[in-house]
């Protein structure tokens, strides 16, 4: 039962993603002489999404994308299809958040595309530094954790990611906490089982470890994200 509900879900959302997803990769293999006009508007919709970020939400997320409020995670330097993917999500009730699915419910496909491109531009904002330094003991403990469970496999040795796969290295360490805690006790369900396969076996203790050291991964700022 479950299975079947789980693969038609990822049916749908894959049949999503394609229509959402590969619009710079259409982009840029139609971009032929003669079609520039019609090409021409993706500036306009994208500082029409500047300000609606702004307004609808910096207030939990900040202004530049690194988000001051507890549990709230950092988007900048998030990947598009990344974010597109947890805005879809979202709306159709398979991550639940209060906030956040109160924010999605009503967006159209075209929103949350706006939004996800948007969100790629903002490039990764460093935390601000800690009151104490790093503990190098935890820390170390924390880099042997993330090469023995394969984190780095997949989010990359940076931890920066790419793709459907996000950036974690410097994210809120409360927020990476709370989200791991509940990859682990399947309360956020992902898009695919990669998460609850890599964290499920691993102690809570261990997940806090790992939080600890990705918010303390030192994030080179300036870069723009790839997509
Ligand atoms: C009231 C606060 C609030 C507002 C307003 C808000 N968010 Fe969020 N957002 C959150 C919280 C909290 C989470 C984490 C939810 C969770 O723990 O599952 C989140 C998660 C996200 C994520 C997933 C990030 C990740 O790393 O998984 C995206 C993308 C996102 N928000 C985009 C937006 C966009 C776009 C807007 C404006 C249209 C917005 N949010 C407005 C609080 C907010
Ligand atoms: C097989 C690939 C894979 C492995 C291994 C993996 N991840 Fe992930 N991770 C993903 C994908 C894909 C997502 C996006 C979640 C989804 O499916 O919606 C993700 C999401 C996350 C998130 C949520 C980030 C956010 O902004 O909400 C965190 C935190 C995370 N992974 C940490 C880890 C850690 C720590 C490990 C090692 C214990 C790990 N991952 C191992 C693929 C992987």
């Amino acid at each position: 039962m479950r299975g079947s509900r789980t693969l038609a879900f990822t049916a749908a959302a894959a049949a999503f993603l394609w229509v959402c997803a590969p619009a710079g990769a259409q982009q840029g293999s139609k971009s032929t002489q003669g079609s520039k006009a019609a090409e021409a508007p993706a500036a306009a919709p994208g500082s029409a999404y500047a300000q609606r970020f702004a307004q609808l939400c910096a207030a939990c997320h900040g202004a530049n994308g690194r988000s001051e409020m507890p549990n709230t995670p950092a988007l900048s330097g998030q990947h598009s299809f990344y974010a597109i993917t947890q805005l879809f999500l979202f709306r159709e009730g398979r991550r639940a958040n209060e906030a956040m699915s109160a924010v999605a419910k009503g967006m159209k496909d075209d929103d949350m595309r706006g939004f996800s491109d948007f969100i790629a531009t903002l490039p990764p904002v460093p935390p601000p530094p800690p009151a104490t330094p790093p503990d190098s003991a935890r820390m170390a403990r924390g880099k042997a954790l993330a090469q023995e469970h394969k984190c780095v496999f997949c989010h990359g040795a940076d931890f920066s990611g790419g793709q459907q796969v996000p950036r974690i290295g410097g994210q809120r360490e409360d927020y990476l906490k709370l989200t791991l805690h509940e990859f682990k006790s399947a309360k956020r369900v992902g898009y695919t089982m990669a998460m609850a396969e890599a964290v499920g076996r691993i102690p809570g203790e261990d997940l806090d470890t790992l939080a600890y050291y990705l918010a303390r991964f030192p994030v080179a700022s300036g870069t723009t994200p790839t997509k």
